[in-house]
């Protein structure tokens, strides 16, 4: 099972930028939280993080034969329809996830362009958002 992991715009930060909303986990203990997960659960993970939509874009194209992806638009959340149409068109499962819970925050951040494409949403768990969404994902697809 080959997953897609994106990471969306100042999410290359992590552990320096508000830490008080983001935690002190960096961007690269995600990725090894992520593939112990992978490694005991039969999952061969790519990993890509840019500050640009275009190139997000361009990544979810390139990866359209990937079984599932998991993605942190981060502000990208709340303002591309351009990234959901991305999901929309390869037609792959895809689980959204962030690091706060954004039904907490400003008003703005509880909406999300890109849930409606999604088979599910997972917000406020810090790092292990990502881990979670991996096992959302493969529970969602041994049920399918
Ligand atoms: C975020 C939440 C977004 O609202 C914010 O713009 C981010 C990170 C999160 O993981 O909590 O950059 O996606």
């Amino acid at each position: 099972m080959h997953i897609l992991i994106i990471s969306g715009p100042n999410l290359n930060l992590l552990g320096v930028r508000e830490k008080n909303v983001y935690g002190t986990g960096t961007l690269d203990d995600m990725q090894k939280l992520a593939e112990g997960f992978a490694r005991d659960n039969g999952m061969d993970l790519d990993f890509f993080q840019s500050n640009h939509e275009g190139e997000i874009i361009n990544c979810i194209h390139e990866h359209r034969s990937a079984d599932g992806i998991i993605i942190n638009p981060a502000a990208f959340t709340h303002t591309s329809i351009a990234i959901r149409d991305a999901i929309a068109s390869v037609n792959i499962p895809t689980v959204e996830v962030h690091l706060s819970n954004i039904y907490s925050r400003e008003e703005f951040r509880r909406t999300s362009f890109i849930a409606p494409v999604c088979i599910g949403q997972i917000s406020g768990f810090g790092i292990y958002s990502y881990v979670l969404g991996l096992n959302a994902l493969a529970t969602w697809m041994k049920k399918k």
